[in-house]
């Protein structure tokens, strides 16, 4: 931890002693009682601070107790190094392929998310947060092809080569277009807005496999970018039956209706000690994941590094990536004489060697898990309370922005987070929003709103939605279509007075 950090910190530590405001913290004098809705990861799991350290702090309870946040901070080290191909070093394994080295990569500060980028894809441009997905669009589920994992890697350790070369032929391109909506993008009192929306290429020249094995024309790409990690424990903690119960009730509704993630069966994908069994999914865009304990940040641990462990045994290849290695020269050198079959047989067992201790990945899940959510701002003024107004009761937004949840009554990875009242403001459900050229995210989960105000503070922007094609809240607001076409249409007869009452709102929350 650095310096600063330290200090910040101790700050939280010392909350309700620490006026001073200078780095325009929320007011903590002990005197002020703050209502809950303050409290948005419930009083176990918020942290009032509003710096650009916000989205990087341990909840009270692990800053209270020395064995998690020891914990606590070696996760954050491994969230934050990079992994090196070279053995028997500390953070060692990445490879053969893989997405990016480290977690920070594409979650700057856990939170803000990525910033949207344009023209050649560059993974090593830490502003590019993007995951690559190659889909067929004629297939009714946008199937991912079979040549490249779910999230495919676009680098390697050499002798082995990237199933897609960034630096081969034109690469991959990410171009922005504009597009003009039903309103001409104009609000009926004359203020314009923008709307841009993204088309992704990839040259074939940059692709491992010649066009009579994939043909990349036949193929779409889309880009999904990151989503906050802070607040996902709390998340985790909600019980799946009043998951079900939201599910139901919006059936039930008729109007946003939304989409329940399909049951994931852990047992069968890896396991979840503490919650065996059948779980709705609640995680990631597509909601493919129910618990954090088989969640996506457990397996972009071992799938965006292919750093192996006890649970993960198995490299993130696909079986036509192993049989085109085992065809290349420099590949069959450092198998030393290896049959080609052999070679695929090693690249697909289920039996590598570990190369994270499960100690190690024990404490990344307190870390992951334990990552508190900053402090709604501000909600007594006035002009928030009128965008709240609206945003509750005029708009409907609620609809699918839920405001708040309790966590299960005993959650057992971490009790203290039992019991808590959180303001996430999202059901956790998909829904159809009906974007133009969405990519595999066409019905999206909806994205919680909490903490999102800070991420100007946090990452010095505010790109919004699944591929960041929103550049604040009004864009994000306007590419909210099919079921919720009619929130749209409210906000967009909106006074210009209103409108800026419901983005303070959304900024203070
Ligand atoms: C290549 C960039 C990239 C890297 C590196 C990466 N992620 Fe992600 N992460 C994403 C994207 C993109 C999403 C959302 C897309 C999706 O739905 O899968 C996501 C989603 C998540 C979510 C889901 C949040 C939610 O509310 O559903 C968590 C948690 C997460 N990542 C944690 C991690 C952790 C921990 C690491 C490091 C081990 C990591 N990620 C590394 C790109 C990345
Ligand atoms: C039918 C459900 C639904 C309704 C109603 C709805 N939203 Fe959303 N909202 C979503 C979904 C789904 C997403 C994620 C879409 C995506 O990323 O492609 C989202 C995303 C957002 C985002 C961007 C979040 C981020 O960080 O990426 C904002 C801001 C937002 N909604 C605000 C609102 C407001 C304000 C209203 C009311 C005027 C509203 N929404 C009504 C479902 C809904």
């Amino acid at each position: 931890m650095n310096n600063k950090l330290f200090l910040a910190a101790c700050c939280l530590t010392l909350a309700a002693a620490c006026t001073d405001d200078d780095n325009g913290s929320a007011n903590t004098n002990g005197n002020q009682e703050y209502g809950e809705e303050y409290y948005a990861g419930g009083k176990a799991g918020t942290v009032f601070i509003t710096s650009s350290f916000a989205y990087k702090q341990p909840m009270p309870v692990i800053d209270a107790d020395p064995t998690l946040y020891k914990q606590f901070m070696r996760g954050e080290r491994i969230s934050d190094k990079s992994f090196v191909a070279s053995e028997e070093m500390a953070f060692s394994g990445l490879g053969p392929v893989y997405v990016r080295k480290s977690c920070i990569a594409c979650h700057p500060s856990y939170g803000g998310r990525s910033q949207r980028v344009s023209g050649k894809f560059d993974s090593n441009d830490s502003h590019n947060g993007y995951l690559l997905t190659i889909y067929d669009p004629t297939s009714p589920e946008l199937a991912l092809s079979s040549y490249f994992t779910g999230m495919p890697q676009t680098r390697a350790v050499l002798p082995f080569k990237p199933p897609i070369d960034e630096n081969k032929g034109s690469g991959i391109t990410i171009t922005w277009l504009p597009h003009t909506d039903e309103y001409g993008n104009k609000f009926p009192d004359g203020e314009t807005y923008e709307l841009i929306y993204p088309q992704v290429t990839i040259d074939q020249a940059a692709i491992l496999f010649d066009r009579s094995e994939f043909d990349i024309d036949k193929h779409k790409v889309g880009i999904e970018a990151t989503i906050g990690i802070y607040g996902t424990g709390l998340l985790d903690a909600i019980s799946d039956e009043d998951l079900r119960a939201e599910y139901q009730q919006q059936q039930a509704r008729g109007y946003c209706v939304g989409v329940i993630g399909k049951d994931i069966d852990d047992d069968a994908t890896g396991g979840n000690k503490y919650y065996p069994g059948k779980h709705p999914g609640r995680f990631t865009y597509l909601c493919t994941r129910g618990s954090l304990d088989n969640g996506p940040g457990a397996n972009a641990l071992w799938n965006i590094t292919n750093v192996n462990r006890a649970d993960r045994t198995s490299l993130y290849i696909t079986r036509a990536y192993a049989e085109k290695m085992a065809q290349d020269p420099d590949v069959q050198k450092l198998y030393a004489g290896l049959e080609p079959e052999k070679i695929v047989d090693s690249l697909m067992s289920k039996k590598q060697k570990p190369e994270m201790t499960m100690e190690d990945y024990e404490a990344f899940m307190v870390w992951h898990r334990g990552l508190a959510v900053p402090a709604a701002r501000n909600l007594d003024d006035p002009k928030v309370q009128r965008g709240r107004t609206l945003f509750y009761e005029t708009l409907g937004c609620t609809a699918c922005h839920r405001p708040s949840w309790k966590t299960r009554d005993s959650y057992l990875p971490l009790p203290e987070i039992s019991n808590q009242t959180i303001y996430p403001y999202t059901d956790l459900l998909r829904h159809d929003l009906d974007m133009l050229e969405p990519g595999r995210a066409r019905v999206c989960r909806t994205t919680p709103l909490w903490g999102r105000g800070l991420m100007k503070i946090v990452s010095g922007h505010s790109d919004k939605l699944h591929d960041l094609r929103a550049r604040n809240s009004v864009e994000a607001i306007m590419w909210h279509g099919g079921e919720a076409s009619q929130s749209r249409e409210k906000f967009h007869k909106l006074s210009k007075e209103d409108r800026d009452a419901l983005i303070k709102f959304l900024d203070a929350i």
